[in-house]
């Protein structure tokens, strides 16, 4: 039974997540939408409405969603032309008996985009896009190992990694994930290595002469790559005869239609493309060359639902008013600028936090040596910004519909949490201000 705090902002929320875990084992679908990921008690747990940049929750109270809905929000919510055109094909049927022209013209348009794209298969999530890349691999090159960096979904292939090192996810994903269901004979198949440094990919690559399928792993998430790094990579995963992946599951759209590999100019075999491709519609692709996908034909991967047009037709639309409104240069002037201004407070407010990372994905940096101290200061940051109706980690997701108003909301709502922290470091405080219990682990993604 989850506990309700008597002091909680949102009610509505606590009771309907105490039905929830009666009915859903985790409580939520994603660990991210998980409640003790952020102010437990204090932070909106159900949504009942978005708009643009903010969404209403089902107590009634109005949130700026720095979330982006976990990162599947590109152009807004509810975005006008988007969802204009998903109106019209919901009236003319969403699936059918037979295949829609729009997989064809949606894979047009991915392959004039993307520069690895070639070919293109179609799923409706990020993780199952990435088993089906990591299948295709496998296929191509007979060979069963994977090595990875970064975090690549929920199926065997990956939570394999777990079972002949217990600590294998914990820079990837989070600590402590028991690779529990996953098949004990996967032991050995897939490998994490770390981010950032070539030379300890070409060891693993060594160990494991001719046995390796794939290199799978994020561009970036929130600092740019050292310069040579991807290419570095590439070019070591193709000596060594693996097919080499990137996953933009998360990059994607916000570096530009041809995704963070045009923007940083490494060419993969192959890449996954899901949540901002679609603007929230449930949506993925894996794009390579003709060379890698097409043994993909020969292979069993089939699904009724990749064919359904909602999707398609999301993406299609997402992908067109991605580059006619330019979101990308957008983005990133529009991160520059709550950078800036974030860091400016923090020096007037007189607390030691630096909001840095790249400009379309900038996270706080508080500086506190002790982890406890830091977790403690990273939840009290969050339930004040919830307070003020900012949901969010201490980092940024950004889309195209957050614009003045929000920055200058946020900026205002930043204010005064700092100076709470401030304060509460001062007197040495900080937990008791906290009115949720910590915060739990975040994603430690690939900086953070
Ligand atoms: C890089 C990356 N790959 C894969 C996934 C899994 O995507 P999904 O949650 O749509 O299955 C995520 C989700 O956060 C991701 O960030």
């Amino acid at each position: 039974m989850a506990v309700i705090p008597p002091t909680t902002r949102v009610p509505r929320s606590m009771k309907l997540y105490q039905r929830a875990v009666q009915r859903i084992p985790g409580g939520t679908q994603l660990v991210s939408r998980r409640p003790q990921r952020v102010a437990y008690g204090i932070s909106p747990i159900y949504a009942e409405r978005a708009s643009g940049a903010r969404f209403w929750d089902v107590d009634g109270l109005e949130y700026i969603d720095w979330m982006s809905g976990i990162g599947s929000i590109l152009l807004g919510y509810a975005d006008p032309v988007v969802d204009e055109t998903v109106r019209q094909q919901i009236s003319r049927g969403t699936i059918y008996a037979v295949n829609h022209e729009l997989e064809i013209e949606l894979a047009d348009e991915l392959c004039q985009s993307i520069p690895c794209a070639e070919m293109v298969r179609y799923a409706k999530c990020g993780g199952e896009a990435c088993a089906i890349a990591v299948r295709i691999a496998r296929g191509v090159t007979g060979r069963d190992k994977v090595l990875f960096c970064g975090y690549h979904g929920w199926h065997d292939w990956y939570v394999a990694a777990n079972l002949a090192e217990e600590a294998s996810l914990d820079a990837h994903l989070f600590p402590a994930i028991e690779p529990i269901g996953v098949p004990r004979a996967l032991a050995g198949t897939a490998w994490p290595f770390a981010y950032g440094d070539v030379a300890a990919l070409g060891e693993l690559l060594d160990q494991r002469r001719g046995e390796v399928a794939a290199v799978i792993m994020e561009p970036l998430r929130s600092e740019m790559p050292p310069v040579g790094y991807l290419a570095g990579i590439a070019k070591l995963a193709r000596e060594h005869g693996a097919v080499f992946i990137l996953d933009e599951v998360s990059a994607g759209l916000r570096f530009g239609t041809g995704g963070a590999q045009q923007y940083l100019g490494v060419t993969p075999d192959m890449a996954v493309f899901a949540k901002s491709l679609s603007n929230g519609y449930p949506m993925a692709a894996v794009v390579g060359t003709r060379e890698v996908m097409e043994p993909a034909a020969r292979m069993f991967i089939s699904s009724t639902y990749w064919s359904d047009t909602i999707g398609l037709q999301a993406a299609l639309t997402t992908m067109r008013e991605a580059r006619r409104r330019d979101v990308a240069s957008n983005l990133w002037r529009f991160g520059a600028e709550l950078k800036h201004r974030l860091n400016k407070i923090a020096g007037e407010v007189g607390l030691n936090v630096h909001c840095a990372g790249i400009d379309v994905h900038p996270h706080l940096h508080f500086a506190v040596t002790d982890a406890n101290l830091k977790n403690l200061v990273t939840t009290l940051y969050i339930q004040e910004m919830a307070k003020r109706g900012c949901h969010g980690y201490a980092s940024f997701y950004l889309n195209a519909a957050q614009g003045a108003a929000e920055l200058e909301r946020t900026v205002d709502a930043a204010r005064e949490a700092f100076t709470i922290i401030r304060d509460a470091l001062a007197t040495n405080s900080v937990e008791q201000k906290l009115e949720c219990p910590i915060q739990h682990d975040a994603f430690r993604r690939l900086v953070r």
